[in-house]
């Protein structure tokens, strides 16, 4: 385990048994469809790699790099796009991945913004909910895990752009982050 974690919460194995769990019920859902699988930037690339390789239908990927500017450390201000779509949503069935689900401000604006542009579906699915922290009504349509409010790394999720390389989800040391 790495130094900084305080312990492991999720393991390679628990995160591939149920990234499976998720894609059988994508493969139930979007049987017959050719889904654009929107990738958020950089959290969920590896979440996102492991889901599509599971998933059997025919997919077109793309991706999409978002921030979120506020007071303090939450994401209560309004959404920046970073890096666009390549592909035009319009008529298609959208499928965003996303890493963490926090006060959910970040996807319901991102969902907004995708219905403005005239998709025919679009559904959340999310690695992680820390769903006691959610400050505006959106629920993710699919979700692996419910976690506690701590925070974590590993498995794409960063502090300060470390750790994302971790094969595992921990719990980082409260000290790597309160001086
Ligand atoms: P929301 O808009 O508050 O839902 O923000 C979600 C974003 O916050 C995620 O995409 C992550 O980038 C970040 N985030 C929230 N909690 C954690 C955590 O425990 N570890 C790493 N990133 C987190
Ligand atoms: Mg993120």
């Amino acid at each position: 385990m790495h130094q900084d974690c305080e312990k492991i919460l999720l393991t390679e194995e628990q995160i591939q048994r149920r990234v499976q769990q998720i894609a059988d019920r994508l493969n139930r859902e979007y049987a017959g469809k050719n889904p654009l699988v929107i990738g958020i930037l950089k959290g969920s690339v590896v979440f996102y790699s492991d889901l599509i390789r599971k998933l059997e239908m025919p997919i077109e990927l793309d991706f999409m790099a978002v921030s979120s500017y506020g007071a303090g450390t939450t994401s209560s201000g309004f959404l920046k796009i970073k890096k666009d779509l390549d592909k035009n949503v319009e008529g298609r069935d959208v499928i965003i991945v996303e890493d963490i689900i926090d006060s959910g401000y970040t996807l319901a604006k991102l969902k907004k913004l995708l219905y403005a542009r005239h998709p025919a579906s679009v559904k959340i699915v999310v690695l992680l909910d820390k769903f006691e922290r959610r400050a505006v009504a959106i629920e993710p349509d699919y979700s692996c895990f419910d976690i506690e409010d701590e925070f974590v790394i590993g498995y794409g999720l960063d502090y300060n752009e470390q750790y994302r390389n971790l094969p595992y989800i921990g719990i980082l040391k409260r000290c790597v982050y309160e001086h």
